[in-house]
């Protein structure tokens, strides 16, 4: 089983530079399977979600041919079926966008429901309800989503909640079905845009991705399309997040600072210098942070996906602070681990009540999702004395490369696969 070890302590300082955005990527994948011209991504992350996802492709017929780390082309001329296997949807969620993907453009998706998470509870109700509308017929048949139309068209849906993967998926059907289609109460977030502008580089006619109203004039078929994906917000502001916790200095770069600017606006307001550049943000701290309050919304508000980092920031800061967590109903689970490092949160419902502490001290603990796992590698890089995090797997779906980018900026950090590694590890600092 694979371990980060980690030394805290150090303050993190020089350069990194983020990656392509991986809720982004995972859209743009399914959605290239939309038309049988040749794909070009560029930007791709190399992480384990998008691997997954592009498997589950290779597997109904999708050619997958990788031109660098992360170029890869993508001919989907010969799709020999519309069912994904189940153990795709057991490794990740995302692959239920090949749903939005295939009915689009062949009028059949089967894919099996995707699997309950640790960070509460995702329905797909509002996914169901838009393939409906635009004339689907869905339904659950041994633990797959069957949905089939002969032909899909236009209509005006209103989503009951808004939800980053179902406005996706529906805008993904509507965008190849005849006629006009009107979505809203709708996400907003960064790779929703980035969606939409993949699909419009392929003729799709899609006006509105980014605001509260998409507007959708479906087209009888999609082209080929070089195209590169933005910048992963959520990567950016992780490190963000550790350069402030650790009392560094860090240029973060290859970023949209605007995608940014609600963690900026909360790193300032703690205390913490925050220069912005046209496509880097210089994150610097020193001394004990101030305490605030933070409620998770969706963009541009504070990112649930920033929330479990943001927390463990202010579990050092000097007072209490709280974080509410308005999107998921259970991404606390964290806190346990956090505790055993000597953080002191009190979670109340969807509330987490904090007491800064002076500093934290290392432990062995276990990251119990993606983001989490993130923020509890922030701890151990600020805790007194050695972190060791287990069940890393989850960091590793949505961070590339994260532990030598760490390295690069001054972590005593590695990743263990054997006692020998960590012995050397122990052995090392100590001399
Ligand atoms: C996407 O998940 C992201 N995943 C999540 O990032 C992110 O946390 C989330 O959006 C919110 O920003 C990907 O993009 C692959 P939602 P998604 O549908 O689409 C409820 C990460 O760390 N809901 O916006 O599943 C749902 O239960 C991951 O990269 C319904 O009730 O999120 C949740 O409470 C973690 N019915 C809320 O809406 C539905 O049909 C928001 O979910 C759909 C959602």
């Amino acid at each position: 089983m694979e371990k980060y070890a980690i030394k805290g302590g150090t303050p993190l300082h020089g350069e990194v530079e983020i990656g392509g955005a991986k809720n982004a990527a995972l859209a743009i994948l399914a959605a290239a399977v939309m038309t049988d011209e040749p794909v070009i991504i560029d930007n791709m992350p190399d992480v384990r979600d998008t691997n997954v996802l592009m498997q589950a492709m290779e597997s109904i017929g999708v050619k997958i041919e990788h031109l660098g780390r992360h170029t890869i082309k993508l001919d989907s001329s010969n799709l020999k079926d519309s069912v994904i296997d189940d153990e795709y949807m057991k490794k990740i969620r995302a692959s239920y966008y090949m749903i939005g993907a295939l009915l689009g453009k062949c009028g059949r998706a089967e894919v099996p429901l995707p699997g309950g998470c640790n960070i509460g509870i995702r329905a797909i109700d509002q996914h169901l309800k838009g393939f409906r509308a635009l004339g689907a017929v869905v339904r659950i048949e041994h633990g797959s989503i069957v949905a089939e139309a002969d032909c899909l068209h236009g209509n005006h849906i209103f989503m009951d909640k808004v939800s980053v993967g179902a406005t996706i998926n529906v805008m993904m059907a509507a965008c190849m079905s005849s006629g006009k289609t009107i979505i809203e109460n709708v996400a907003k977030e960064p790779h929703v845009v980035d969606l939409a502008n993949f699909l419009n580089s392929m003729g799709a006619n899609i006006k509105g991705a980014g605001t509260d109203v998409i507007r959708i004039q479906g087209v009888s078929r999609l082209h080929g399309t070089e195209y590169t994906i933005i910048p992963d917000q959520i990567e950016a502001g992780t490190f963000m997040m550790a350069a402030a916790a650790t009392k560094g200095d860090v240029l973060v770069k290859n970023v949209i600072p605007k995608h940014l600017e609600c963690i900026t606006a909360k790193l300032v307001e703690i205390g913490c210098r925050v220069i912005e550049y046209d496509d880097a943000v210089r994150v610097s701290a020193s001394g004990v942070l101030n305490t605030t309050q933070v409620k998770t919304l969706p963009y541009p508000g504070f990112p649930t996906d920033m929330q479990p980092q943001m927390t463990v920031l202010l579990g050092t800061a000097s007072g209490t602070s709280i974080v509410t967590e308005s999107i998921f109903d259970n991404r606390f689970k964290y806190v346990d681990e956090l505790a055993r490092m000597g953080g002191c949160i009190k979670v109340e419902g969807n509330t987490a009540i904090i007491t800064g502490v002076e500093k934290y001290s290392g432990a062995t603990i276990t990251a119990p999702d993606l983001r989490a796992g993130a923020a509890l590698v922030i701890a151990g890089l600020v805790a007194e004395g050695e972190t060791i995090i287990d069940d890393i797997k989850y960091v590793e779906r949505g961070y590339e490369d994260f532990e030598k980018k760490l390295q690069g900026l001054g972590a005593n950090m590695i990743k263990v696969t054997s006692d020998h590694d960590l012995n050397m590890f122990r052995l090392k600092v100590v001399m």
